[in-house]
């Protein structure tokens, strides 16, 4: 589906809600499913900030890259050129709806691989580069959970990146007014991400944006990025 009818199917989606009851996964799947040929081009409207996260991670060549949450796996195409250069990039999600568009657009990429799994319990088998969450730790119950597996997985010197939305003030008219409208598509705003991350590691990038929102001219969504570096292992304390 694509066009109007594309879009119209989003939009029901997404006034349907998503479940609250069941299985996490299941509950993905039915509030994904019917948008997910046409979550691209609704979310690239919506979802700010992806593609300057992925400079922000400051990527190299040969690097190992990790996405926790990676739906339809647009954030390949953020990534251009570099993606040739890496080693590897595994996408986790999951919703094979939307894993099944990853898999198609990464069908040409030897070095992508697409798992389908809980993004808190997902292991690598040795240890890598770079570890990055879009718009994935406000729809994860167990968030603090994901961010200290992403962690587990990372080499020490390692960067995790994080962009999501955010609620400055919860408590004003405003706060309210978001974390209701969110909340009805399983998107859970309010909690403390940053404070969380900057407690577990090395602060490098911390930015707080403002994002325009399809079909409701004149507001502007709270958004963040999160750069953090892995903290090395502990140093002997000197006699
Ligand atoms: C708003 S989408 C963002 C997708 C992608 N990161 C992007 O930038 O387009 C959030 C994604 O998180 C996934 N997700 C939510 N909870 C998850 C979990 N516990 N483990 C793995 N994926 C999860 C959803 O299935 C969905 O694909």
């Amino acid at each position: 589906m694509t066009g109007m009818s594309g879009e119209l199917s989003v939009l029901w989606s997404l006034l349907r809600g998503q479940r609250r009851r069941g299985p996490l996964a299941e509950r993905l799947e039915s509030f994904y499913a019917p948008q997910a040929r046409d979550y691209d081009r609704f979310r690239d409207r919506l979802l700010h900030g992806r593609a300057e996260l992925l400079e922000r991670l400051a990527l190299k060549p040969g690097d190992s890259v990790v996405e926790l949450g990676a739906g339809t796996g647009r954030n390949l195409e953020f990534l251009g050129e570099r993606l040739r250069g890496l080693r590897s990039v595994v996408l986790v999600d999951l919703c094979p709806s939307l894993l099944r568009v990853a898999r198609e657009r990464a069908r040409n990429w030897p070095n992508v691989r697409i798992v389908e799994a809980d993004a808190a319990r997902f292991r690598t088998d040795d240890p890598v580069d770079r570890v990055y969450f879009c718009y994935t730790l406000t729809m994860m119950p167990s968030w603090k959970r994901a961010i200290d597996n992403a962690l587990q997985m990372l080499r020490p010197g390692g960067r995790i990146g994080v962009a999501d939305f955010h609620l400055p003030d919860p408590d004003s008219l405003s706060g309210k007014f978001w974390r209701r409208w969110f909340a009805h598509d399983g998107v859970h705003l309010g909690a403390s991400h940053v404070a969380y991350l900057e407690a577990k590691t090395v602060p490098l990038y911390s930015r707080e944006m403002r994002g325009s929102v399809p079909y409701l001219p004149g507001l502007r969504m709270p958004y963040y990025l999160y750069v953090g570096r892995k903290r090395g292992p502990a140093q002997p304390v000197p006699q």
